[in-house]
């Protein structure tokens, strides 16, 4: 069988690599790599840093508005996918390159599989709440990282088309978090493990506004303890566009981090300050509390053990919600395993793709 992964962002090349590995010697499994992400820090690094084989094909569709973008995936995948004839397209999580992925496929009628299907922010301002949404009433197999995501799909009359598999991205995490304890990695900077904060900002919400910006650096740089600023590069354009200096009291901005450096920088931290959908999780993972920047989040179970806190209008809370005490004690595995990836590849090897026009559950 022939499986095609399309990736093009950061967290997705997260997400390939448990699945690459899976797939060794139980499918031919090719990668198209659409482009979204191409600084070295934000793509190559982490092929290499996860040992990911590099792609089949880069389209090299690179950044744009959301239209341009995603309308040079769809041209240039449609092409791929007539040149591969996959038996599956396997599209990952939320971005323009997933929409892409989707569209691409069952407009040339090829059977395609959603991975992280079931999320939902409920939040219509996110370009990733439309991907996820459209990609997931596209598929023909969604695969469900939690209980919560299944709900929503079957809610949403997707539940025939469903499957529970757990999360790859708790694979990659265990798998790295587990290496680190073999071969340690330095912290950025020279802090001290839990003497420090760890803080990622990128979301258009949080940035385009130079004066919400400024209050969530602000709201950083008052914190008690050094917090490590890995500076995605909207950040860092808006921040000069708004003539906003990063390096202001506690904070220190660092360039973006590997996976491997990121787990780390994390698993050592006093806390995560971020608007990252992934590094909520990985913090919950790795038991670290987590507050995140934004109205509401998809990982709802990271709210509800405890381990994780929202912060949106009232920036002003930020420091107090960062200092916070200490989560309760939790055993609780909402995100699967770890051996998702395996089930991923079962799953797919052993599917029959769904009559379209057979009632769903
Ligand atoms: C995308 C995803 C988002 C995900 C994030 C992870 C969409 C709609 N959003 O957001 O869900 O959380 O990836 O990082 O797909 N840029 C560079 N170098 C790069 C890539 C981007 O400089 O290698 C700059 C460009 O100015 C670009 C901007 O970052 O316009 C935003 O990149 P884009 O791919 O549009 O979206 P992300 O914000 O990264």
């Amino acid at each position: 069988m022939r499986i095609v992964s399309v990736v093009g962002a950061r967290p997705q090349f997260v997400k390939l690599a448990p699945i690459a590995r899976a797939m060794l010697g139980r499918a031919e499994h090719l990668v198209v790599h659409t482009g979204q992400h191409y600084d070295q820090a934000m793509s190559e690094v982490f092929f290499r840093d996860l040992g990911i084989p590099a792609p089949d094909l880069n389209l090299g569709v690179g950044s744009g508005s959301h239209g341009q973008q995603t309308g040079a995936m769809l041209a240039g995948l449609e092409s791929a996918f007539e040149r591969f004839r996959p038996d599956w397209v396997l599209a990952y999580g939320d971005t323009n390159s997933t929409l892409a992925a989707a569209l691409a496929a069952v407009k040339l009628h090829l059977p395609v599989a959603h991975l992280e299907a079931g999320l939902r922010s409920f939040n219509r301002r996110m370009p990733e709440e439309h991907n996820r949404v459209l990609t997931d009433h596209a598929a023909d197999l969604c695969l469900a990282p939690s209980e919560v995501a299944l709900a929503h799909l079957r809610r949403e009359g997707l539940g025939s088309r469903s499957v529970l598999i757990g999360d790859v991205m708790t694979d990659v995490l265990y798998r790295v978090r587990d290496q680190q304890h073999l071969t340690p990695v330095a912290l950025p900077l020279g802090v001290e493990p839990k003497h420090y904060y760890l803080a990622t900002i990128h979301r258009p919400d949080n940035t385009d506004s130079a004066e919400r910006l400024r209050a969530i650096v602000d709201g950083l740089a008052h914190l008690d303890h050094p917090v490590l600023l890995a500076v995605h590069p909207r950040l860092a354009a808006r921040a000069a566009e708004h003539g906003l200096d990063l390096n202001v009291g506690a904070v220190r901005p660092i360039a973006p981090l590997g996976y491997p450096e990121l787990v780390n920088a994390a698993q050592h931290s006093l806390g995560v300050v971020t608007d990252s959908g992934g590094l909520q999780k990985e913090a919950f993972l790795l038991r670290v509390a987590c507050t995140t920047i934004r109205p509401e989040t998809e990982w709802t179970e990271t709210v509800e053990l405890g381990w994780n806190t929202l912060v949106d209008r009232d920036l002003s809370a930020l420091g107090e919600a960062v200092r916070r005490p200490t989560p309760p004690a939790t055993d609780a595995q909402p995100y699967g395993d770890g051996h998702a990836a395996e089930r991923v590849v079962t799953t797919l090897l052993n599917a029959t793709v769904l009559d379209a026009n057979a009632p769903s559950a």
